[in-house]
């Protein structure tokens, strides 16, 4: 086992979909996998193997942030092995265009996060998605006529912020919607020399009044874990 996770080595698939939340970890194994084994129950963040269309894929709570998700993610690449990372979580939009429910397949993050330029501290590093699964992943949105837009957003620290007017000059400039892990995830993944994703559905609006039921959340977000889950076995 590695320190947060404690599960032996081949307990993990080489392809796992990263919820922030532990018990969206539990629907996805119950729903969508079958023969699913739980794997972690250290800190709460449960994860979970099974197989999906016969292929073995992991699923595994991140925590919210970037340190979060970076502990998980470092221990799931060096010592468990896994290639291809695909974070299915939510975020808040930006941009007037991008509306609650929507998708956001995040092809950049850009980050307010110094834990990326401590170790690069003379460098703005870009962090992108792997484009074979950003492919793969907005084709099956299209193919399912899911709105979706494709582009940066912003890994942030602080969920609780007063930047309203920076919120909207971002979401003027095409940032497309704010979250708390893309950035890490991906400089994670190119330190590594594996494949990321950040699929993220809109749970709620930085710069507009929208709302929406827990029932059609909970619709969105099944769309967004079998875009995920049919990415992963591409
Ligand atoms: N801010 C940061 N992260 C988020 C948000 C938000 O408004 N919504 C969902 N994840």
């Amino acid at each position: 086992m590695s320190i947060h996770i404690g599960a032996k080595e081949g307990d993990i698939a080489d392809k796992i979909l990263l919820p922030g939340d532990p018990l969206r970890a539990k629907f996805i194994a119950e729903n969508f996998l079958e023969d699913a084994v739980c794997f972690n129950e250290i800190r709460g963040m449960l994860g979970f193997t099974g197989t999906y269309k016969g292929q073995s894929i992991s699923v595994m709570g991140t925590g919210m942030g970037m340190p979060s998700i970076s502990i998980y993610v470092n221990e799931l690449i060096t010592a468990y092995g896994v290639k291809k990372l695909i974070r299915v979580g939510t975020a808040g939009s930006l941009n007037k265009e991008v509306h609650v429910r929507d998708l956001v397949l995040a092809q950049a993050a850009g980050t307010t996060s110094s834990m990326i330029k401590n170790e690069w501290p003379q460098y703005d590093l870009p962090q992108i998605a792997d484009f074979a699964l950003l492919d793969k992943a907005y084709h099956l949105a299209q193919d399912m006529q899911l709105t979706t837009h494709v582009g940066s957003v912003l890994s942030i620290d602080a969920f609780y912020s007063d930047f309203t007017e920076n919120n909207i000059k971002l979401g003027q400039m095409g940032i497309k919607a704010v979250e708390m892990e893309a950035a890490a995830l991906y400089y994670l993944a190119a330190k590594h020399g594996v494949q990321a994703l950040g699929i993220m559905t809109i749970s709620d609006s930085l710069v507009a009044d929208e709302d929406t039921s827990a029932q059609e959340r909970q619709n969105t977000f099944t769309d967004m874990m079998k875009i995920g889950l049919e990415t992963l076995i591409s």
